[in-house]
């Protein structure tokens, strides 16, 4: 006999535990209906970009909270249009999400023909995080201070280069209100994302852009980049030392690329409810906390990551951007 072999009493005592972790849905031998199989999020931006660094921060939180597992689909182009596209034309099966930010309120405004509708096309799930945006410049650039930098702008004109993610992104945005501001037009140089944006941004082959702070702050942390500004209403605790453009004269000059998560449009309510639970729990997890906060964004709160909550947002934030981008004249065909 070997000597693991189990003597009678512990054999019943083994089927018994076997039976009640069948009964309770024990790993491995539960039958649990959703997800039963990896859930695909797309990301409409290059790899390597803030909205990804969101998606890689928050999924493996939100696949243990599921039980499952979530992969990262980059479907850039287009200022994200591209993959808000294909997430609108996926199956509401639970199986396709989207995770995009402040870009998704910005479409009907700067496009002229969109193929998807922002609103009744998606399933809301929940806001996951806000991310202040910064004004950051190549570490050979002149200037060392905003005021500086306007000045530069304003002499270089259409030879100096600004780096954006497409009609539609984050940096996009920021960059129109900031060219509004410049009261001058320089050459806007568009990427498929702000990840392959910042390369060039730290190769010296881009001038400046304006882009989040995820994106952003541990380069200007290693001294690789200049930042000259936030454009939060207060300070980035993570950044104390940068002013916001509000202190710098540009008054009501906020913005932040907040992001959400939706589902296709479809979506059975009960799995779209599990998917905005698992978003809070994961909102909470305390290595998601740590993460956004040394990426120097700031956490929601709970009663934001939910789709009724998400849904108000959105069509509020629609109201809100479409007369000042329709003010700049910018919109794509
Ligand atoms: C990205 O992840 O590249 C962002 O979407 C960039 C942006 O919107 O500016």
């Amino acid at each position: 006999m070997s000597k693991f072999h189990l003597r009678s009493p512990d054999r019943l005592l083994a089927c018994g535990a076997l039976v009640i972790g069948l009964m309770h849905g024990a790993p491995g031998a539960a039958q649990q209906s959703y997800p039963t199989k990896t859930i695909t999020v797309i990301v409409p931006a290059a790899p390597g970009g803030p909205t990804e660094t969101v998606a890689r921060v928050l999924l493996p939180a939100m696949g243990k909270a599921l039980n499952g597992q979530l992969v990262v689909e980059n479907l850039g182009g287009a200022g994200g249009t591209i993959g808000a596209g294909r997430a609108a034309r996926a199956a509401g099966d639970g199986y396709t999400l989207y995770l995009y930010h402040i870009g998704h309120a910005t479409f009907p405004a700067l496009y002229r023909k969109l193929a998807f509708d922002p609103i009744a096309d998606f399933e809301p799930v929940g806001r996951i995080v806000d991310a202040p945006m910064s004004v950051v410049g190549k570490r050979t650039l002149g200037p060392d201070n905003f005021n500086d930098l306007v000045s530069w702008v304003k002499a270089s004109g259409k030879n100096a280069s600004m780096a954006n993610a497409g009609i539609g992104s984050a940096s996009n945005l920021c960059g129109l209100l900031l060219s509004q501001m410049f009261q001058t037009e320089v050459t806007p140089i568009p990427y498929k994302g702000t990840g392959p944006a910042m390369n060039d941004l730290l190769g010296g082959q881009v001038d400046f852009m304006c882009d989040q702070t995820s994106n952003t702050a541990g380069h200007v942390r290693a001294g690789k980049i200049k930042i000259f500004a936030v454009t939060t209403r207060s300070r980035v605790p993570t950044l104390p030392n940068v002013p916001t453009l509000e202190e710098l004269g540009l008054k009501n000059f906020e913005l932040s690329a907040w992001h959400a998560l939706w589902a296709a449009k479809g979506t059975p309510k009960p799995i779209v409810e599990q998917l905005s639970k698992a978003l809070q729990v994961a909102i909470n997890d305390a290595t998601v906390v740590q993460r956004f906060n040394d990426l120097a964004t700031a956490p929601i709160r709970n009663e934001d990551a939910t789709p009724g909550a998400l849904q108000a947002w959105l069509k509020a934030e629609i109201d809100r951007w479409g007369p000042i981008i329709r003010a700049t004249g910018q919109f794509a065909d």
